[in-house]
């Protein structure tokens, strides 16, 4: 099969969705690899290095898309790509459909086989190829929200860990999953006084289990978050429903509860955002103020730490990736049962249910044999 690897597009996009190592397997497994120049550059690969596997460096995406029966990428297609996309490809990325509707009108269009990193799940119900990223989103919220925390960037002037004599900040985290099990690890690790939320109780039992003694948990309703945002200065949003748009657990209206220089960090926005206030930002400008609070909303944080997080990402998705190259999208569901729940797009139908209730669209039952 023809691999395709373009460059990625979004704001300060560095990651790359195969590394020279995948490159290796692919190639000796009798596949060819066309990669779009300089696509690894920001993640430390060379494309010399790629060219030692035996893959090929093409100097243009419109050449990728032009001969690759799989395109597989990093990020949702943006707009100027969308017409490049043809019936019978098939794409392996993230798509975040239930937050555009412009991106999931336009896949529909073309006809592609759309297979969202974001909704494969292993029949324990974990999402193996968001959980790196989670990882990794999850300990940089924390990063990103105690440095605009700080006074010169319009934060309160509150250092996370406090010092002795001197109280710690209070983070609160809005579900309780791998992004906020990763924030609340580093914000404890930093001396900060954490409450972290979620509906599940199983779930808060584990968290209570695991987490240091300074991280409490906290039934997520309107009236217990309602009655801590008085007292926060960080709170993060890792709300998932998998594939549906985030509830938003934090209204517009809440915005007044909480002191100015307060910092809120949705983790959540690539599907929707857990604040009702949020709109995406980018790394270039990843914060806006509403009412006194600072509102963080990337929706590609793991981008701007590409080292870590290509070599984390392509970790989780190279067997899938060697798969669907190996068998073509059916068989490979066949071979990896997780990549059912991952078909959110055959030949312009939605095979996703929860894409299809976030836009009101109908639902078709994918057909695999
Ligand atoms: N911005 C980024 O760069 C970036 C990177 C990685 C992940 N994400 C996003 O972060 C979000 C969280 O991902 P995750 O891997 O932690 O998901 P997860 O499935 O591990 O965790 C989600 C948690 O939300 C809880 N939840 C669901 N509904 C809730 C509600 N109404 N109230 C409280 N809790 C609720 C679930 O019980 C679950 O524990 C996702 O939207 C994901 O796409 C964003």
């Amino acid at each position: 099969m023809i691999v395709g690897i373009p460059k990625e597009m979004k704001n300060n996009e560095n990651r790359v969705a195969l590394t020279p190592g995948g490159a290796y397997e692919l190639v000796k497994s009798g596949h060819q690899v066309i990669i779009e120049q300089n696509a690894g550059a920001a993640s430390g690969f060379a494309d010399e290095d790629y060219l030692e596997t035996g893959a090929k460096i093409l100097s243009t995406s419109d050449e990728i898309f032009a001969q690759a029966e799989l395109i597989v990428k990093v990020k949702e297609p943006v707009e100027s790509e969308f017409k490049k996309i043809r019936p019978g490809q098939t794409l392996f990325t993230y798509f975040h459909f239930a937050a555009d509707r412009e991106l999931t009108d336009a896949m529909l269009a073309s006809g592609a086989t759309c297979i969202a990193y974001e909704t494969v799940q292993k029949s324990d119900r974990s999402l193996p190829l968001l959980t790196p990223m989670s990882e990794i989103a999850g300990r940089t919220s924390i990063q990103v929200g105690a440095a605009f925390l700080e006074k010169p960037q319009g934060g309160k002037g509150i250092l996370l860990g406090g010092v002795p004599g001197v109280k710690p900040a209070k983070v609160l985290i809005l579900g309780g999953g791998i992004v906020g099990t990763n924030a609340a690890k580093i914000a404890a690790g930093m001396g900060a006084d954490v409450v972290i939320c979620d509906i599940s109780l199983p779930r808060l039992r584990y968290l209570e289990d695991t987490l240091p003694a300074n991280v409490r948990t906290l039934m997520a309703s309107e009236y217990n978050i309602r009655r801590e945002l008085p007292q926060v200065d960080l709170v993060v949003g890792a709300v998932l429903v998998p594939g549906g748009k985030t509830p938003h657990l934090l209204t517009r209206s809440m915005l007044s509860l909480m002191e100015p220089g307060t910092v809120l960090v949705d983790v959540a926005i690539d599907q929707g955002g857990t604040f009702e206030s949020s709109h995406a930002t980018t790394h270039d400008e990843p914060t806006y103020v509403e009412e006194g609070v600072i509102h963080y909303c990337v929706g590609n944080i793991p981008g701007g730490l590409p080292r870590t997080s290509t070599v984390a990402l392509t970790n989780a998705t190279f067997p899938y990736v060697q798969a669907l190259a190996d068998n073509g999208w059916k068989k490979a569901c066949g071979v990896c049962p997780e990549l059912i729940p991952g078909l959110n797009m055959i030949d312009g139908k939605v095979t996703c249910k929860n894409v299809a209730a976030a836009w009101n669209l109908t639902y078709t039952e994918p057909a695999l044999d």
